[in-house]
């Protein structure tokens, strides 16, 4: 269900991804291990839609069958809020939100209705023990949990695919 080729990436001279070829089914669970600097972040963020390899002929990206680098961005974006699910290495919680509206953000988006949105927020929530929470802003949660926070909002709307850059603490 992802399928990349030859992936590419290149930060100025730094040649960081060096034709990276992937094939993950559906129900896997791949772990990318590589020393700090190696470049998985990098990947995670290209396989993840939120950035390009560079162009290149016969790179290529498939997510579900669908063919990612040819989408526009709209329709990418739609995508990616419907069938990705983002665990950060920095959990990237929206400060001004509590624990529970960061949950619910993305289900909004997706054009969820807001009660039943809030009744699987709680639920999973609490089934990651954040139940006494719920209503805490991001800087007064501990780091555990700010991620169990973005553990449950990547759940929210049930995606196909789960990226992980290194959720572990938990
Ligand atoms: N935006 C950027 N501009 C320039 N260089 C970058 C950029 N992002 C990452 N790099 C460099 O690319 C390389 C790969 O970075 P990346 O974040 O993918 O590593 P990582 O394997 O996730 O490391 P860590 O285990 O420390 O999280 C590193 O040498 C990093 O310094
Ligand atoms: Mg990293």
């Amino acid at each position: 269900m992802i399928i990349a080729k030859n992936i590419h990436k290149y930060y100025d001279s730094l040649h960081v991804l060096k034709g990276v070829d992937l094939h993950i089914q559906q129900g896997e669970i791949v772990s990318i291990v590589g020393a700090s600097g190696a470049g998985k972040t990098t990947l995670l963020q290209i396989l993840g839609t939120l950035d390009n390899p560079a162009k290149s002929n016969d790179t290529s990206l498939h997510i579900n069958s669908e063919n990612i680098l040819t989408m526009k961005d709209k329709a990418l974006s739609k995508f990616r809020n419907t069938h990705l699910g983002f665990i950060f290495q920095f959990h990237q919680l929206l400060p001004e939100f509590t624990a529970l509206e960061n949950v619910c953000i993305p289900a909004y988006i997706a054009g969820k209705e807001k009660k039943e949105t809030e009744v699987e927020a709680k639920r999973l929530l609490e089934y990651l023990g954040l139940s006494e929470r719920i209503n805490h802003k991001p800087n007064e949660l501990s780091g555990g949990e700010q991620q169990r926070v973005a553990v449950a909002r990547a759940l929210i709307n049930k995606p196909a695919v789960i990226f992980a850059d290194e959720p572990s603490e938990i």
